[in-house]
C-alpha cells in the first residue's frame, strides 16, 4: 500500500523511496524521513518536537514542520502568510483531519485549520510510485465572511536529512545562452532562485537537485524536484545555523498578492520531489519517464523530422519562397514544413502585426491553403508560428484594444522588441485569442503550432482587475493554460511546441499543454551541445526540438550539426536553396538514419557520458527500455594537443548480454562495454553516431 498510516502518522511510499511526517507531541505536523524506503513500517522515525535552547533559538524555529503557518519565533519562510479583515497578519494552522484516495493514483489530503479564523489549508500529497516522486500542492479555503489576502503561498516545503554539507545543482542561463549547471555547496543563509519576469525565464529554471556532495552522474543520493508552473516563481534553499536543510517552491511571493473573497478557495501549482541513489542520471531519468508517460499530451507518439523556416527565410515569407523551401525539404525526407514568423496581416519585421492572426493578403493572396495543400501534396505535414500574448503597437488589434495590454495607466508602455503584452488575465482577451487561433487552426490543415512568447513583462499593471491587481502575475498564467488547453481541446491533433525566444518557457505546466520546447534561439551547435545537456537534466530528449541550421562557423562539419540535434527531436533549419545538392543529400542519409534511431532517442534512457559543459570530449547514450539497442553520440569540439580522448563507459546494458558497437570489433558483454569502455578516435570537430545492438 503506497500510504499508509500507524500511530507515528503517514507514510509515502514509492517503488524504492519513503516520505514520512506526522503529529509530534506539540500537535504540529513535521516532516519524519525522506530516502530510500525502509524494511518496515516502524522504520520510520517519529515525529520529534524540537527543543529550543535560547530565547533566541526556541523550538518553534527547530522544528521541522511540513508547511509552516506565519507564527511563533520561527524565523523561517512560512509556507504562508495572509492578512486577515481585521488586519492581523500571523496564520496559525493545526491538524483537523485527514482524508485518502486509494486510486491508481493514491493522494493523501491533510486539512489543518486556522485556531482563529475560517482558513483551511488542505495538503494534498499524490504518490508516483513507478518514478519515485511525491506530488506535493496546497489548498486554501475562506470559510469566513469576509475577504482574505493572501501574500505568499508555497507549494511546498521540502526537508533533507540532517548532514553536514548540501550541494545544490540548478540551472541558469540567459537568452541565447540557456541551461548552464551550476553545482555549489549551500552556506548557512539562504539560496534563491526565482522568476520576476511573468514566464519561467531562461535564467533559472524551477528544478533542483540536492546531494551531499559525493554524487555523479551514474551513483549517489540524490533529492530532486520541479514546480509546475509557467510564471514567476521562487526556490529558496535555507541551510539554517543548526544543520537543518530545507527547500521552499512555489509562485513568487514578490509583487504577489491574492484576495480571497469569502467561499473561495485558491490552488498553488504542484512541487514534484523525489529521490534517487542512481546519481544525476537516475534522477532525470525518473523525471523524463515521468514527463513522458504523464505529463506531455501526445505521451508515446513519435515526434516527425521538421523543417523550420525561420532562419532561411526569417520575415520574407510568401507562397513562392516556401513552396521552394517545402519541396528541397521533402526531397530530402522532411515530414513535416513549419512555417515561422513573418506570414500574418502586416508583419515585414519585427515593428509590426503581431496580434492580427489572419495570413497577409499581399504575401498569401490566396491564404494559407495554397501552400499548405502544396505542402500536403509532397507528403508533409504542416505547421505554423504564432506569438498569441504578444501584440505590436502597430496592428489593428492595438489600434482597437489599446487597453488590453499589461500597463499602468499613467505610465511608458516600454516596449521589447516592439511589442506590449496582452493582458491575459482579461477574459476578454482570451476569448478573442481563442476566437482568432480557432479559427486559423479551423480553416487549414495545421497540425503544428510553435507557440511563441518573445519579451518579458514591465509596468505590470491591471486598472481594472476584479481582486487585487497583485493577482495578475497568477492570473495570466492561469489565462494562458485557459487560452492554449481550450485550443488543445477543439484541436486535439495538434502538436504545440513550446517557444519563448528560445527556452525562456520550459517547465511542467507548460508541458501539460506542449510536447515539444524550442529549447534556444543558440542553434551553434557546440553552444547546443551544452545547452541540451543542461536541459536533458530535466526534460526528455522527445521534448527537445533541435534543428541543423547554419548558425556558427564553416568548418563545423554538417555530420556534427546534424549528430548533435540527433541527440533530441531533429529538424532543419538551415537555408536549404544554399544548401546545395551534395549538402542535401548527405542531409537525406542523416534523416534517414534518425529515422531508424529515433525510438530509442525519443522513448529510451539517457546516460550522460561525458559533459559537453565540462569537456571538450562529450558523449551521450540512449538505450531502448529492454536494452535490445542502444545509440552513442560522440562529440570532440577544440581539444590542444595531445589529445588523448579518454574510454566511454557505456551504461545501462544487461551486463550477462552480448552486445556489438557499430564500428568496433566483436561482441563483448554489456559489464565489460559498461567496465572497460571504449576508445573513440576524433579530430577536433568531429563526431561519430555507434549503434548498440544486443546479439
Ligand atoms: C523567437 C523564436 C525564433 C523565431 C523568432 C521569430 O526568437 O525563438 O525561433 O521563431 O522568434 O520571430
Amino acid at each position: 500500500m503506497p500510504v499508509y498510516q500507524t500511530e507515528l502518522g503517514w507514510v509515502l511510499e514509492t517503488n524504492t523511496t519513503a516520505y514520512a511526517f506526522g503529529l509530534n507531541q506539540a500537535g504540529l505536523l513535521v516532516h519524519r524521513y525522506w530516502g530510500a524506503r525502509l524494511p518496515r513500517h516502524e522504520d520510520y522515525p517519529p515525529a520529534t518536537d524540537a527543543k529550543g535552547w535560547a530565547s533566541f533559538n526556541n523550538a518553534a524555529q527547530l522544528t521541522q514542520e511540513e508547511y509552516p503557518g506565519y507564527e511563533d519565533m520561527k524565523f523561517v519562510d512560512a509556507c504562508i502568510q495572509v492578512i486577515f479583515a481585521d488586519g492581523v497578519r500571523g496564520t496559525v494552522l493545526r491538524y483537523a483531519s485527514f482524508d485518502l484516495d486509494e486510486g491508481a493514483l493514491p493522494e493523501l489530503r491533510i486539512h489543518l485549520r486556522d485556531t482563529a479564523y475560517p482558513l483551511q489549508v488542505t495538503l494534498h500529497y499524490r504518490v508516483h510510485a513507478d518514478y519515485d516522486l511525491i506530488e506535493r500542492w496546497a489548498t486554501v479555503a475562506n470559510q469566513g465572511e469576509t475577504p482574505i489576502t493572501i501574500e505568499r503561498i508555497d507549494s511546498a516545503q521540502w526537508h533533507f536529512p540532517v548532514a553536514e554539507s548540501y550541494r545544490l545543482t540548478h540551472v541558469t542561463g540567459r537568452w541565447l545562452d540557456e541551461m548552464h549547471l551550476r553545482r555549489e555547496v549551500l552556506q548557512p543563509g539562504r539560496k534563491v532562485l526565482e522568476s520576476r519576469r511573468l514566464t519561467t525565464s531562461h535564467h533559472h529554471n524551477p528544478w533542483f537537485a540536492l546531494d551531499r556532495g559525493g554524487s555523479c552522474e551514474d551513483a549517489g543520493a540524490v533529492w530532486f524536484g520541479v514546480l509546475a508552473w509557467s510564471g514567476n516563481w521562487k526556490l529558496s534553499a535555507d541551510i539554517n545555523d543548526f544543520g537543518a536543510t530545507r527547500i521552499n517552491v512555489g509562485v513568487n511571493d514578490w509583487d504577489f498578492a491574492w484576495r480571497l473573497n469569502p467561499g473561495d478557495t485558491f490552488s498553488t501549482p504542484s512541487s514534484f520531489g523525489g529521490y534517487t541513489e542512481q546519481g544525476f542520471g537516475g534522477a532525470s531519468r525518473l523525471l523524463h519517464d515521468f514527463i513522458r508517460d504523464t505529463i506531455i499530451p501526445h505521451g508515446h507518439a513519435l515526434h516527425k523530422v521538421l523543417y523550420n523556416s525561420w532562419e532561411a527565410t526569417t520575415f520574407n515569407v510568401d507562397e513562392a519562397s516556401q513552396a521552394e523551401l517545402a519541396e528541397l525539404a521533402a526531397e530530402m525526407g522532411i515530414e513535416l514544413f513549419v512555417m515561422d514568423d513573418g506570414w500574418f496581416h502586416g508583419r515585414d519585421d519585427d515593428t509590426a502585426g503581431l496580434g492580427d492572426w489572419w495570413p497577409d493578403e499581399r504575401k498569401f493572396p490566396n491564404g494559407l491553403k495554397n501552400l499548405i495543400g502544396r505542402v500536403n501534396g509532397l507528403g508533409m505535414d504542416f505547421g505554423l508560428w504564432i506569438e498569441p500574448e504578444m501584440v505590436n503597437p502597430n496592428s489593428e488589434l492595438y489600434r482597437a484594444h489599446p487597453d488590453w495590454v499589461i500597463h499602468f495607466p499613467t505610465r511608458t508602455r516600454t516596449t521589447g522588441r516592439d511589442q506590449l503584452i496582452l493582458n491575459f488575465a482579461r477574459t476578454d482577451v482570451q476569448e478573442y485569442i481563442i476566437g482568432q487561433i480557432d479559427r486559423l487552426l479551423s480553416e487549414n490543415n495545421i497540425v503544428f503550432i510553435k507557440w511563441d512568447m518573445n519579451r518579458n513583462v514591465s509596468e505590470p499593471g491591471w486598472s481594472d482587475a476584479p481582486g487585487d491587481p497583485r493577482e495578475l502575475w497568477v492570473r495570466y498564467v492561469q489565462g494562458l493554460y485557459h487560452v492554449w488547453g481550450t485550443l488543445r481541446e477543439r484541436h486535439p491533433e495538434v502538436i504545440w511546441q513550446s517557444c519563448s525566444g528560445g527556452g525562456g518557457r520550459a517547465d511542467l505546466g507548460i508541458l501539460r499543454l506542449a510536447d515539444q520546447v524550442w529549447i534556444s534561439d543558440n542553434t551553434e551547435p557546440s553552444a547546443r551541445l551544452a545547452i541540451q545537456e543542461g536541459y536533458t537534466n530535466i526534460f526528455p530528449a522527445n521534448t527537445m526540438e533541435a534543428w541543423v541550421t547554419d548558425m556558427g562557423p564553416d568548418y563545423l562539419p554538417l555530420a556534427f550539426r546534424f549528430h548533435v540535434s540527433m541527440c533530441g527531436s531533429l529538424g532543419v533549419g538551415g537555408h536549404l536553396v544554399h544548401w546545395g545538392t551534395e549538402r542535401r543529400a548527405e542531409a537525406a542519409r542523416w534523416i534517414a538514419l534518425y529515422k531508424e534511431l529515433r525510438p530509442v532517442v525519443q522513448y529510451g534512457d539517457l546516460y550522460r557520458l561525458r559533459s559537453p559543459q565540462e569537456h571538450a570530449y562529450s558523449a551521450v547514450q540512449y538505450m531502448s527500455k529492454d536494452r535490445t539497442e542502444g545509440v552513442l553520440f560522440a562529440f570532440r569540439t577544440h581539444l590542444p594537443p595531445p589529445a588523448n580522448t579518454p574510454p566511454l563507459y557505456l551504461r545501462g546494458l544487461d551486463p550477462d548480454a552480448s552486445y556489438e558497437i557499430e564500428g568496433m570489433l566483436g561482441a563483448r558483454s554489456g559489464l565489460a562495454w559498461m567496465r572497460t569502455g571504449l576508445y573513440l578516435e576524433l579530430k577536433d570537430f568531429e563526431s561519430t553516431v555507434r549503434r548498440i545492438r544486443r546479439v
